[in-house]
């Protein structure tokens, strides 16, 4: 298993040095928010008593947040929880996975033995029965299809043995992330879920939280599978407090963006830039060897994710989170000594 933010793996010297700039997983260095951190202190006082099984205030937030109906969110111990929850509820007899892609989709299949097949854009999906997982971001690209292309996927209910599960772990990175969002008709869908995420925008990714929305058939349907009190007392109180939030996550956002423009002119002359993103990372093809560019970004404190175990790429490349300006120049300042030597 590889993934971003693997601290654990790293040599107790690496992990233990200070000021180490994790760039490989794509977490907001803006999250936890005030509201959050306020009300961080206080939660150890309540840590004797169980968590509210129901979720029902978070589930209240996060339903007025989308704008749709309660019953049509299940939250989760993070989106990842829900990929799980998503196949084995269903089930079925294969899963398709729009490459590249996050690895998960294929390795919660597989421990349920269910066969994984792949498509890449631009070419649709086919009409076959199955869960049809696509992330809305991409991940790793950061790419955002638009509505009519993600129409496209989202088939009507005459293919109702075909469900498409869009991931938008990433979406609230983005501007206009509620037009975006496939959300609402996934509320009211037989044959659309949508996952999401609060550990990234939020910045809890310690904590676990996500959630799922789909029509409250399926989402009872889903709930039957999950244990009591999968979601901590401390995620849903970070959560909500967070959601609370959302006057200083819009400014994170702002400043997201616009460092994203500025990572991207600083990348240039190291190598060439997937500029499809409208998220908070990039893919980014290095001109020299990928094991020495994070060879030597380690050397310096510098995690990035090497992107090369991603199906469906066809040449080496790494993915950078985008973080703060003070980072972004950090990088920068490795970047020309590793390509100076
Ligand atoms: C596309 C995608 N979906 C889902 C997840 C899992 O997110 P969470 O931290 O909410 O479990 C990740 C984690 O990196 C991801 O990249």
């Amino acid at each position: 298993m590889t993934h971003g933010g693997d601290w654990a793996s790293l040599d107790v010297q690496t992990r233990s040095q200070q000021d180490l700039l994790d760039l490989s997983s794509s977490i907001s260095p803006y999250g936890p928010g005030p509201k959050a951190r306020a009300l961080w202190p206080s939660l150890v006082d309540r840590l004797h008593r169980y968590p509210d099984w129901r979720k029902e205030q978070l589930t209240g937030a996060l339903a007025n947040h989308l704008g749709i109906e309660q019953d049509s969110v299940l939250v989760t111990a993070g989106a990842m929880e829900a990929i799980d929850l998503v196949i084995r509820a269903f089930l079925p007899q294969d899963v398709w996975v729009e490459v590249p892609a996050f690895s998960e989709y294929e390795a919660r299949a597989s421990v349920y033995g269910i066969g994984v097949k792949t498509w890449q854009h631009p070419n649709g999906p086919g009409r076959e029965p199955g869960l049809w997982f696509l992330a809305n971001p991409a991940n790793p690209t950061g790419r955002m299809l638009t509505h009519e292309e993600c129409r496209q996927y989202v088939r009507g209910p005459t293919d109702f043995q075909k469900i498409t599960v869009i991931d938008e772990a990433f979406i609230e990175f983005v501007q206009s992330w509620h037009e975006r969002s496939f959300a609402q008709e996934a509320a009211h869908s037989d044959y659309l879920v949508v996952m999401g995420s609060l550990t990234k925008y939020y910045g809890l990714a310690g904590l676990r939280i996500g959630f799922l929305v789909a029509h409250p058939r399926i989402i009872r349907k889903i709930s039957r599978h999950t244990t009591p009190w999968h979601v901590s007392l401390v995620a849903q109180e970070m959560a909500l407090a967070s959601l609370a939030d959302q006057d200083y996550f819009d400014g994170a956002r702002i400043r997201l963006e616009k460092e994203r423009a500025r990572l991207i002119t600083m990348l240039e002359p190291f190598g060439k830039i997937d500029e499809t993103s409208e998220t908070n990372y990039l893919l980014f093809y290095p001109s020299i060897s990928v094991d020495d560019l994070i060879r030597g970004l380690k050397k310096q404190g510098i995690l990035i994710r090497d992107a090369r175990n991603f199906k469906g790429l066809t040449s080496e490349a790494v993915r950078i989170a985008v973080k703060k300006p003070k980072d972004t120049t950090r990088l920068m300042h490795a970047l020309e000594e590793i390509y100076s030597t």
